[in-house]
């Protein structure tokens, strides 16, 4: 069945462009002021997307985990080989045992440094969050799943790419954005084929941008020659206070100064995103 739920990542192979804030916002965004459900995937060994909505939460990320984590995610195969002998008919497994409530509306699988421990040796692993994210039952509970990913070529970034519907790109304005972005392009795009992914890129958000600088109009002129059908018009201002989110438990929506950028950067995401549904339903 074709659903309307949509998984969105948050990809760029450079670090520290907001890829985590731009994430954690954007979905807590939808799930409080836009009402939508919301699942949010920390596919980042730093887990730092989790540490943000934890505290935003007043959750614990304690040494003795009382939840289950993204490294569930691939360690189903294992369990689940363990189990089937002599039995053809396995029930399928539940996916909502790995899902932590945030809120009514949002809900994290959380991240865990020990996704650093699976690596590309073992062929097909990186196939098991697709299968979460394609999973009727999850799909159908949801109208967006948004993956915060690493900023590296690894397994969980493959897989993370593997998994979604779109991808979409955080950029700091800087003279060596474009490098990234086409390393970007050149680790992932052969994917494509390998793995017969319809996926695309669902825009290019600019961010932590001081307005007025020559550098940042300098990159989106470069930008806006290159690739004029992703820049979002909205971009991440910076804010000092953004970066201090996690120590007073509030997202970008809780405070005056950011709350009017993240719902219109969030606005736009969800047109954009109904752009990429009304495409796929005239092409049925
Ligand atoms: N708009 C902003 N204004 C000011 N500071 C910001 C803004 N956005 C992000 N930051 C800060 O910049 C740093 C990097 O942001 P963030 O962790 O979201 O980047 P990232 O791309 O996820 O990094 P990584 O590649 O390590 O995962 C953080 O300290 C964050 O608080
Ligand atoms: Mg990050």
């Amino acid at each position: 069945m074709e659903t309307d739920c949509k998984v969105i990542s948050f990809m760029n192979m450079k670090g520290g462009v907001a890829k985590t804030t731009l994430a954690a916002n954007i979905a807590y965004t939808l799930s409080k002021n836009f009402n939508e459900k919301v699942l949010f995937i920390d596919m980042d060994p730093q887990f730092n997307a989790t540490q943000y909505l934890f505290s935003r939460f007043k959750k614990k990320y304690g040494e003795q985990k009382d939840f289950k984590t993204v490294v569930n995610i691939f360690s189903i195969s294992e369990e689940e080989h363990s189990t089937v002998e002599n039995t053809t008919s396995e029930p399928p497994f539940d996916y909502n045992s790995l899902i932590t409530n945030l809120s009514e509306n949002l809900h994290i699988i959380p991240g865990d440094l020990e996704l650093i421990k699976f690596d590309f040796s073992d062929r097909g692993n990186e196939l098991e969050l697709r299968n979460l994210v394609t999973d009727e039952a999850i799909r159908n509970k949801y109208q967006y799943i948004l993956i915060d990913s690493a900023p590296t070529y690894s397994f969980y970034t493959l897989a993370t790419y593997i998994a979604s519907d779109a991808y979409l790109m955080p950029v700091k304005p800087d003279y060596f954005s474009l490098l990234g972005t086409n390393l970007f392009e050149k680790a992932f795009t052969p994917k494509k084929r390998q793995y017969r992914l319809n996926n695309i890129c669902l825009g290019i958000v600019f961010t932590i941008v001081e307005a007025n600088t020559t550098i940042a109009t300098d990159v989106e002129h470069k930008y806006r020659n290159k690739y004029p059908q992703l820049l979002f018009e909205n971009k991440l201002l910076k804010r000092t206070s953004i970066q201090n989110g996690v120590k007073n438990h509030e997202m970008m929506l809780d405070n005056t100064e950011t709350r009017r950028n993240i719902t219109l950067i969030t606005k736009e995401f969800t047109e954009r995103v109904k752009k990429v549904n009304g495409i796929e339903k005239q092409a049925r």
